[in-house]
């Protein structure tokens, strides 16, 4: 179901607004703000997590934790950054969520579906090259499927772009050895980018 009042934004700022207004999302009410995202919106590449933990909520900002600094470090070893001016080494981030779940659950399927429309206007308005998901919901929002361990380095679209599944930081810093996998995704982004 798309809630097309709100998903009809017709600009970031709308969407912002749009999004800080909504009251359907029980996640809010635990939430001390909302985070909208982070990054240059001219960026070629967008990068979608899950939903804000506790450091992004204090804050206000996604990815900015333990796993978020991870994340800034996977993207800066191929040369992109949520702080570069230039588009061409710029990323933008969001999460399918933009309140902090209780005790940090994992959104449920309703959840996520709710929440799925303004993800998309999100993606259509920033209109990147390139979109990273990283970790399950983020998939299971935009191509409907879980199983990332199956799904990561594999190219797919969302809403017509070329987009890649990787694995979540977070689940990084509990698995090191899957490192390896994600410098193999993000090469292969890199590698994209050029061409
Ligand atoms: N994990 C996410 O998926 N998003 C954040 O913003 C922080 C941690």
């Amino acid at each position: 179901m798309r809630f097309s009042p709100y998903a009809r934004a017709a600009t970031l700022d709308e969407l912002r607004e749009a999004v800080s207004g909504f009251e359907l999302c029980e996640f809010k009410r635990g939430a001390k703000n909302t985070v909208f995202s982070d990054g240059n919106a001219a960026a070629r590449v967008m990068i979608v997590g899950e939903a804000p933990g506790r450091e992004e909520d204090i804050e206000g900002r996604p990815f900015v934790g333990r796993a978020g600094q991870l994340l800034d470090r996977m993207f800066e070893a191929i040369g992109l950054s949520r702080t570069s001016p230039d588009a061409e080494s710029a990323v933008y981030i969001t999460n399918v969520s933009p309140w902090r779940p209780p005790s940090n659950r994992t959104p449920d399927a309703a959840e996520i579906g709710m929440l799925l429309p303004f993800v998309q206007r999100h993606i259509e308005l920033i209109d990147p090259e390139v979109v990273v998901m990283v970790g399950n919901t983020p998939c299971q929002a935009l191509l409907g499927q879980t199983g990332i361990t199956r799904l990561r380095g594999n190219w797919t679209q969302v809403l017509g772009k070329p987009a890649l599944p990787m694995f979540h930081p977070a689940y990084l810093l509990r698995n090191p050895a899957a490192k390896r996998e994600a410098w193999a995704d993000l090469l292969a982004l890199k590698a994209r980018l050029k061409s």
